[in-house]
């Protein structure tokens, strides 16, 4: 029998360590968790995304009373970017959640259907993503989708 182990390269940061750039996209990120329509789960999540045109997208959960018509910000966010910017590359995205009256201590991470749509345009602009994931404890930083997703299935 033969054996695979895959591995995940995550650097973890904090605040001041980050450039002034991601520290940017880590507060829009926050900030878009305000806008959030979660009266369902009150999980607020915001993301910014930085495109190669220099553009900021946020964007955020919009939930829905039939539950799988709701949206994760990740979608919402890139979805979005590419509707209004289809030539832009994406650079980096920031996520970060809210509830209970702050900010989540650890990172949260994209749920298995987003970060298939997240790698969907790594593949389209054969680019990684990097991925900025807010806690106020620590922020993780990984330098592309496949890192949260060995194995993908990708181009057919
Ligand atoms: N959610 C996101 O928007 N992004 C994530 O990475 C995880 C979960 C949303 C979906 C739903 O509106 C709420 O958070 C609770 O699951």
């Amino acid at each position: 029998m033969k054996e695979k182990i895959i591995s995940t390269k995550i650097e973890v940061l904090s605040y001041d360590e980050l450039s002034a750039q991601d520290k940017d996209l880590i507060d829009k990120a926050k900030e878009a968790t305000a806008t959030a329509y979660t009266p369902y789960s009150k999980f607020h999540v915001g993301a910014a995304l930085l495109l190669s045109n220099g553009e900021i997208v946020t964007g955020s959960n919009q939930e829905n009373a039939a539950f799988p018509s709701g949206t994760c910000a990740e979608r919402t966010t890139i979805y979005y970017a590419h509707a209004r910017y289809p030539e832009a590359s994406f650079d980096t995205l920031a996520i970060a959640a809210f509830s209970n009256g702050h900010f989540q201590a650890s990172p949260i991470s994209p749920c298995g259907a987003c970060r298939q749509a997240i790698l969907e345009y790594e593949t389209l602009f054969n680019k990684n993503i990097r991925i900025l994931l807010y806690g106020e404890n620590e922020i993780y930083l990984l330098d592309g989708i496949k890192s949260l997703l060995p194995l993908c299935f990708s181009e057919f």
